[in-house]
């Protein structure tokens, strides 16, 4: 596939946020996700692929934009057939409120390597490049915190785990701090928590804890551009989950291995800040009508990892709701 299109894939993300930033706090989260969905929408069409998208806001009945099997992009006869997952707005509260890790954010990979992953809960487990080989979602809790901790050369207690703050965590925040181990939690948004263990920097090494499948797809594809190891298994929490999950043929409880979640080598990965996260600042609005956003773009091809930072004249750019 082209290398640009990661270039590309960016500018939508971009958009997406700045569609959805404009709406932080207002206690709205749909409108903050409608934002970020037109644009993105809008953007998408000034790509050169035959993309599809199998991850989205729904089924048709449910979303008129970025629905399950839509077909994205110029579509011309030799334009690249790919998958499409998007999450226009990742943390939706997260903008509603005001508070942090809100992302936009596309993993894109040729047509059939993306794992269509149901609307329903995933159970993950995420690390960095240098804790890879060291986790198996098998085990218990406690047997991956001390694996990890080896693997990383820390002392239990120097780990830091990151999760939802959810009640269904209790057992899992309470066989860490048994250990020892630091514990995040987080209100919203695990695609950027489980990109996080992926960079030295944030100070975050695991990734635990169930969310939403269709984002541990999502996040899996910028995990196996970085190098690091994701593990992933459904988990339905009432009986129309599961109904789901029958209906679309997917395996409960197997374990899905990063390559089960985006196979083969030539995932694309883009991400644009809505508010301030531990990797990615959120939209600045500067004066003059200009804006500046904070994005990563990835490539698995050749492990690149860009940071952009870039200035937009509002003025200027009609595409990108006012
Ligand atoms: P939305 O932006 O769709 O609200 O998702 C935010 C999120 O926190 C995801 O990052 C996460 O996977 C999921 O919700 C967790 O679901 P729940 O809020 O039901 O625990």
């Amino acid at each position: 596939m082209d290398r640009n299109i990661a270039i590309n894939l960016v500018r939508v993300t971009e958009a997406a946020a700045l569609g959805s930033a404009k709406y932080m706090g207002r206690g709205d989260k749909n409108i903050a996700d409608q934002g970020a969905v037109d644009n993105m929408r809008r953007m998408f069409d000034t790509m050169d692929i035959n993309g599809i998208v199998v991850i989205g806001e729904g089924e048709l009945d449910e979303a008129p934009m970025l629905y399950i099997g839509e077909k994205i992009g110029s579509c011309r006869p030799d334009s690249p057939e790919v998958d499409i997952a998007v999450d226009p707005l990742d943390g939706t509260n997260c903008v509603a409120k005001g508070i942090e890790n809100a992302i936009s954010v596309i993993a894109m990979a040729p047509r059939g390597c993306l794992l269509e992953a149901p609307d329903t809960y995933m159970y993950k487990l995420a690390v960095g490049p240098k804790a890879k080989g060291s986790i198996d979602l098998n085990a218990s809790v406690k047997e991956n915190m001390l694996s990890v901790a080896k693997a990383l050369n820390k002392d239990i207690t120097d780990l830091t785990v990151t999760m939802l703050d959810r009640e269904r965590h209790n057992d899992i925040i309470r066989d860490c701090r048994e250990l020892g181990c630091r514990i995040k939690l987080f209100s919203d948004g695990d695609v950027a928590a489980a990109i996080a263990t992926c960079f030295e920097h944030t100070g975050i090494d695991v990734l635990i804890g169930k969310g939403g499948a269709p984002e541990g797809v999502i996040a899996a594809a910028a995990i196996k551009c970085l190098g690091g190891e994701m593990q992933g298994k459904l988990t339905p929490m009432s009986d129309e989950e599961l109904e789901r999950c029958k209906s679309m043929g997917s395996e409960i409880d197997k374990v899905f291995l990063l390559d089960d979640l985006v196979k083969g080598d030539e995932a694309y990965f883009a991400a644009t800040g809505v508010s301030d996260g531990d990797l990615l600042r959120g939209v600045r609005y500067l004066p003059h009508n200009k804006t500046m956003t904070h994005s990563v773009v990835m490539r698995s091809k050749t492990g690149t990892i860009r940071f952009i930072e870039a200035i937009h004249n509002m003025e200027k750019k009609p595409v990108y709701a006012k």
